[in-house]
């Protein structure tokens, strides 16, 4: 695995999530994702960088743009140094929410990533790294 490009920045607010929608998509744009693969990763990056601010108390996430095998792809790694998750394969579930939420974010992202790898936990905080391949 090669990194072509990589990028870390801070997941505290509202408006770094806006950022960082606006991030991920003009890396997808150059590195010439589709405009169904650019909204994937870009939803999937939106509901981590929620689940950061929101569970995690903010954490931060590095952008990567990667290429293995001849193939190019975007990586996000989203980590924050929060609580962690007990039990991730009931957090991993459809409909699971310990915050009134509808529990769909972090098995959204799964679905919406080709790679998906999480580490967490408690007092451990949590580590998310997805990769989407062109
Ligand atoms: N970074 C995190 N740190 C600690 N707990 C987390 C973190 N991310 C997710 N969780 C836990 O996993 C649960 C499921 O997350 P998920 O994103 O699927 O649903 P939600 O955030 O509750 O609702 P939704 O994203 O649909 O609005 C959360 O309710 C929370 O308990
Ligand atoms: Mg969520």
């Amino acid at each position: 695995m090669t990194v072509l490009l990589s990028d870390q920045r801070p997941v505290l607010t509202a408006e770094d999530i806006v950022g960082i929608r606006q991030a991920v998509r003009q890396r997808a744009v150059e590195l010439g994702f589709n405009l169904v693969d650019q909204t994937k990763i870009v939803t999937a990056a939106s509901e981590l960088a929620r689940n950061t601010v929101q569970y995690g108390g903010g954490g931060h996430v590095v952008i990567e743009g990667v290429e293995e095998f001849g193939r190019r792809g975007l990586r996000l790694t989203f980590a924050d140094e929060g609580p962690g998750i007990a039990d991730l394969d009931l957090a991993m579930k459809d409909g699971y929410t310990t915050g009134g939420g509808l529990g769909l974010g972090l098995s959204g992202a799964r679905r919406l990533s080709n790679d998906f790898h999480i580490e967490s936990a408690p007092g451990k905080g949590t580590r998310i790294t997805i990769t989407r391949w062109r």
